[in-house]
């Protein structure tokens, strides 16, 4: 069984039910396309197995890696861009304490998870070296291609900084690579310097990676339980995969309501969640999305945003701006903690009215107003509601969007498993700073510039 439940009541006013289901057909051939394999991009199809194919082993052999990182580092530091690090982030923010990084590692009962090579800003990555400095620390090196200017430069510097403390072989043993099987510089290396590896499947592409070593790994490091993340993607893998029915299986109707939408001119979808530890979630999604259907001219942008804070600098945005938006609001029942208002015998506040109400009620009511102020502001809303913040129900909400995102990017007729358009700036600074070969790539630039 699963927990997440998709409602679409709050977007009637925008697409009728009849314009939703005319989608069926369309749905249906795109779940067949994937479960047959014929769509677009079908030899990157693997992650749609991954939580029924993963043996106990293999989880087996993550944890006991965990284990012995933990019991060697204080900090863990991850190094990858995109896919490589945006899902483990997710989960790990999603689970933790928000003020992880100022507790003992007692407190956390588990290594900090930090994340490197995910930019090239000179002050991140000396502010991670100071902080470094005084602490034990592991890196897991995560890139698929191997080659990824970002993560390899950043590896490049934390290599040569556990080198000179422990020595080449005491450096390799708090060392682990997430790569390629068999090719790309960052397995070379490994096998070259004898690094614990995972192998990132070949059919599984760098953002629906997740729920492999990529973001199995460091979630384990950090302390989550990853059998119960791969549970609740499993629950979701077989509850959907039944029966393509725009009425009864979650990703058909996300799918289906979000394009119809499109097809009305909404073509910013924002990711809408009350709870800051959710914030990543929004980061991993906006990837997902944009990176699968944003080809061709086509595409919903993705946007997110952290509620009810950004109301306050976005609400009057989404409130009244142009009215080319949807909203999906991830909705959570029940919080970890509760929290009271107390009475406040001076009241100089006025907020006596809440005295004996818990936060959660008050979030879920600045929810429910926001929701009805949006939709009569003509911004549909579609909410993802979830019973609470756990490993089993992160676990559902990501399988759940990866297959939605494919099912979609199906239906707009793109593929959605490829990334052409992120070379672009790739070559463009590869001339700027002077590799060799693309010379005159490099002297039509600076005439552009
Ligand atoms: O989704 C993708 O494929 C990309 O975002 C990659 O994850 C990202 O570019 C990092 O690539 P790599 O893991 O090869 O370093």
């Amino acid at each position: 069984m699963i927990s997440l439940q998709v409602h679409t009541h709050k977007t009637a006013d925008f697409v009728t039910e009849s314009e939703i289901n005319a989608f069926q057909p369309e749905i249906t051939k795109q779940f067949e396309a994937l479960k047959k394999k014929t769509g677009k991009g079908n030899d990157f199809l693997g992650w749609l197995n991954l939580p029924s194919a993963i043996s106990q082993d293999e989880i087996q052999k993550i944890e006991n890696l965990a284990k012995k990182i933990s019991d060697i580092a204080e900090i863990l530091v991850v190094i990858g861009i995109g896919g490589s690090y945006l899902g483990s982030k997710a989960v790990i923010d999603a689970m933790s304490n928000h003020f992880s990084p100022l507790q003992s590692k007692t407190e956390r009962r588990a290594p900090l998870v930090v994340f490197a090579g995910q930019n090239i800003c000179a002050d991140y990555h000396a502010d991670l070296f100071e902080m470094l400095a005084k602490k034990e620390y592991a890196v897991a090196v995560i890139s698929k291609s191997g080659t990824t200017t970002e993560p390899a430069l950043a590896f490049r510097l934390l290599k040569q900084d556990l080198e000179k403390r422990y020595g080449k072989k005491g450096a390799s043993q708090r060392i682990v690579a997430v790569t390629d099987s068999s090719k790309g510089a960052l397995r070379e290396l490994a096998n070259t310097e004898g690094y614990e590896t995972f192998s990132i499947p070949d059919d599984v592409g760098g953002r629906f990676s997740v729920l492999t070593a990529v973001g199995l790994l460091p979630i384990a490091v950090a302390g989550f339980d990853i059998g119960k993340l791969i549970e609740g993607a499993r629950n979701m893998q077989i509850f959907s995969a039944s029966k393509p029915s725009i009425d009864e299986n979650p990703v058909a109707r996300y799918a289906a309501v979000r394009n119809a939408l499109y097809q009305k001119g909404k073509v910013i979808e924002i990711l809408a969640a009350y709870h800051p530890r959710l914030q990543y979630v929004g980061e991993w999604w906006k990837q997902l999305y944009g990176e699968s259907e944003g080809k061709g001219g086509k595409g919903i942008f993705p946007a997110s945003v952290n509620l009810t804070s950004d109301l306050h600098s976005m609400g009057q945005m989404i409130q009244d701006g142009m009215r080319n938006i949807f909203e999906t609001v991830i909705t959570v029942q029940k919080t970890k903690k509760q929290i009271i208002v107390p009475k406040d015998e001076a009241n100089l506040d006025k907020l006596n009215f809440l005295a004996g109400k818990s936060f959660t009620e008050i979030n879920q009511m600045a929810q429910k107003g926001t929701l009805i102020a949006h939709v009569e502001g003509n911004v549909p809303n579609i909410l993802i509601e979830i019973p609470e913040i756990s490993e089993l129900t992160i676990g559902e909400m990501i399988y759940f969007f990866e297959k939605a995102c494919a099912v979609s990017g199906y239906i707009l007729d793109v593929n959605p498993f490829d990334q052409p358009g992120v070379e672009a700036y790739k070559t463009n600074m590869y001339a700027l700073l002077g590799k060799a070969g693309f010379e005159s790539l490099a002297e039509e630039i600076y005439r552009k510039l």
